[in-house]
């Protein structure tokens, strides 16, 4: 196949690169990112001098140029975006021209050159769930965004759905929970908690950090995108979760147990205004019709993450 991979230079889609070329080395990749603050070439740089992978900068905004170069893949996978929740609550304005404004830019060219199109989502468009239940949101589940930023993908996710439901194009949408592993900026918790720990600083935890989080290793993500791509029905939404449901502080506890070091280093800080306080996904529809199934434990993929932090601490000093 040849992808058109949007946002590869941000955590998920360097990784999703990575795993497309590991499983399809005959395949050819063009990545096309904006470079904001999230990118970091070194995320993709062991694909770099591969003769079937392109790197191009480019916005997703910029119609033109999805259109030329939708004219020439089989399909495009869309992990461009502002992602952090914080920013898009001291300010949403990127937040919409990329979430909402570029998926739209991405649709049109789609609508005339019929390739298909993956939008790679979030189960923060649900909303959030009571901290003591066992519900779990479903692909039927009525979105519920609560900030900015899951408000931005919302959006995107009901564009996608109205242009399959008017044009019938071949359109997939994915809402995944919450990621970690190799590659992800410092901003997020995983990763900010590995390195501020290796420095000895202080790790800041909102409210009293009971917040539950449903976990899922960035690689059983990739394998879910792919067999969606490869499988996904046409104008489908599919839950991707590896159903691994911990509080942050637990996550926290967790990892500074991992690296030796005491809680002394915890900080509690005032909570995230309007803070979700419970995300969990059922994936049983991408299990039962796509036969998906992850591979990875929460502490088997927190050691794996743990590990690429501590041997690529010099790209992580700065932050
Ligand atoms: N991280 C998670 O836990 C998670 C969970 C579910 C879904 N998602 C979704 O997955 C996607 C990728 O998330 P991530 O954590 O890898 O994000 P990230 O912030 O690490 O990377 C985003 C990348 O997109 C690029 N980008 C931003 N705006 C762009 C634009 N207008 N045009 C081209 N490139 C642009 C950035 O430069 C960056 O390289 C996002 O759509 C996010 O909503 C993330």
């Amino acid at each position: 196949m040849r992808l058109l991979v949007t946002g590869g230079l941000g955590f998920i889609g360097s990784n999703f690169i990575q795993y497309w070329f590991g499983r399809h080395p005959r395949d050819s990749i063009i990545n096309l990112d904006k470079v904001t603050y999230a990118a970091d070439f070194a995320n993709v740089s062991n694909v770099d001098e591969r003769c079937n992978y392109s790197f191009i900068k480019g916005d997703i905004c910029d119609r033109r140029l999805i259109k030329r170069l939708a004219a020439d893949v089989d399909a495009i996978i869309n992990f461009a975006a502002e992602t952090h929740v914080d920013n898009s609550i001291r300010n949403s304005d990127d937040f919409v021209k990329s979430n909402i404004l570029g998926v739209h830019s991405i649709l049109n060219a789609v609508k005339e050159t019929e390739v298909r199109f993956h939008q790679v989502s979030t189960d923060e468009v649900y909303g959030s769930l009571p901290l003591h239940s066992k519900l779990k949101f479903t692909e039927r589940s009525r979105y519920n965004p609560n900030n900015p930023y899951s408000a931005s993908k919302a959006a995107a996710d009901h564009l996608v759905n109205s242009y399959y439901n008017t044009y019938k194009l071949p359109v997939t949408i994915s809402n995944c929970s919450n990621n970690f592993g190799p590659n992800q900026h410092p901003e997020k918790l995983i990763p900010k908690v590995i390195t501020s720990a290796l420095f000895d600083k202080k790790i800041p935890i909102y409210g009293d950090g009971m917040q539950v989080r449903d976990w899922i290793y960035v690689e059983d993500h990739c394998s879910a995108l792919e067999i969606i791509i490869k499988k996904g029905a046409y104008g489908d939404t599919y839950l991707v979760s590896s159903n691994s449901e911990a509080h942050n502080i637990e996550i926290v506890k967790k990892l500074l147990k991992m690296l030796g070091k005491d809680t002394s280093l915890l900080q509690f800080v005032a909570d995230r205004p309007g803070h979700d306080v419970r995300y969990a996904l059922d994936p049983s529809k991408i299990r039962r019709e796509l036969k998906w199934a992850p591979k990875y434990t929460l502490s088997g993929g927190l050691k794996l993450t743990m590990d690429h932090y501590i041997s690529n601490i010099g790209r992580y000093a700065a932050t």
